[in-house]
């Protein structure tokens, strides 16, 4: 046993040295290493080698074992360095590699995030509300009742359940007024839907962005000045900003909010982008019924609200003439946001 292991130990290391590829490398460590592999077979053998003869067989067989490891790690090192080298040949490594196409934001997200980034500065914060609604958050709490063109089967998705895609962002309103106290400064970007014929200036799922200001003594003056200075800021100064009284059933006074700017490619002219109002007391009195405080006593606060049509926005912005640019996803289109 004992003059047995050397001779295996060169046999295996000439035997593994001698392999030309990954095939021949797999059959050679079977035959060293596998179960009946030479080195095995010795192994299995020690159990018959004489008590005091023990140590020192072991420790040649060790080394043994040793010696063929190290053997077989290089051959595979150097195996793997001739596949590489082979994998290489014929490529000219110090060519430029080609380009890579950054991705860009969609300019929904750039112009969203642009007005998040005004709103944030007055103090709004961001506020959320789902978007598969009940009636009493989507119209009822905001004083449109039953009867309301609105409310329509035809202008709205609804579910069997009786729930409904929101036609608008206006239900973050309630929302948050169930579970916050005032003063309240929030705004809600997010989807709205509604069964609207699809052409250049509608979809059925669009974007909106709600704001709501509720606090003691919030006046129609801190109305205005708010939009005011928002669409200057998202338009420009020399942007002409124009409140037309209008009505919306949750708001008293309410106003639409025209701009009248440039935009690329068209003569200037007022266009519509936003609604907004006073809260009308009876969405106080709604939340009041909700709460079992009175944190919105309709004698204690008032508020305003607005929301505006990202979409329309982003249009304005980039004089893009048909919506449906937005959610074609066409490349040659969204490149040259990036
Ligand atoms: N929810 C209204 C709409 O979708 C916009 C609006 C929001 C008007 C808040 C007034 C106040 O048209």
């Amino acid at each position: 046993m004992k003059d047995q292991i050397p001779t295996i130990q060169t046999e295996a290391i000439a035997l593994i040295e001698a392999v030309a590829d990954a095939r021949a490398f797999e059959d050679a460590r079977v035959a060293v290493l596998g179960k009946k592999g030479s080195l095995s077979q010795l192994a299995t053998a020690m159990k018959d080698v004489a008590k005091e003869d023990k140590a020192e067989v072991g420790q040649l067989l060790n080394a043994a074992r040793q010696a063929i490891t190290a053997a077989l790690e290089a051959k595979q090192a150097a195996l793997q360095a001739e596949a590489d080298k082979q994998a290489l040949e014929g490529i000219d490594v110090t060519l430029p590699a080609r380009p890579l196409a950054l991705g860009g934001l969609h300019p929904l997200t750039l112009i969203r995030d642009e007005a998040i980034q005004i709103l944030r500065r007055m103090g709004f914060a961001l506020a959320d509300g789902p978007e598969i609604e009940d009636e009493f958050h989507c119209f009822d709490a905001l004083n449109t009742p039953a009867d309301h063109p609105a409310r329509n089967e035809k202008d709205t998705f609804y579910f069997d359940s009786g729930k409904l895609l929101r036609t608008h962002t206006s239900s973050v309103q309630i929302r948050t007024m169930e579970t916050a106290v005032p003063p309240i400064r929030i705004i809600a970007p997010g989807s709205a839907y509604r069964r609207d014929e699809i052409d250049a200036t509608h979809l059925s799922v669009f974007n909106q962005l709600e704001g709501l200001y509720v606090a003691e003594d919030v006046s129609l003056p801190d109305l205005k000045g708010t939009l005011e200075y928002f669409f200057h800021e998202l338009f420009g100064p020399e942007t002409a900003v124009r409140f037309r009284p209008h009505f919306f059933p949750f708001t008293e006074p309410s106003f639409e909010i025209d701009v009248k700017l440039t935009v690329k490619g068209q003569q200037p002219r007022w266009i519509e982008v936003a609604g907004c109002g006073m809260v009308d007391p009876a969405v106080f009195e709604s939340i009041h019924g909700q709460r079992k405080d009175d944190a919105f006593a309709a004698e204690k606060v008032t508020g305003f609200a607005f929301g505006m049509g990202l979409d329309r926005l982003a249009m304005i912005r980039w004089g893009i003439r048909d919506i449906r640019l937005l959610i074609e996803n066409d490349v040659r289109f969204l490149s040259q946001f990036a």
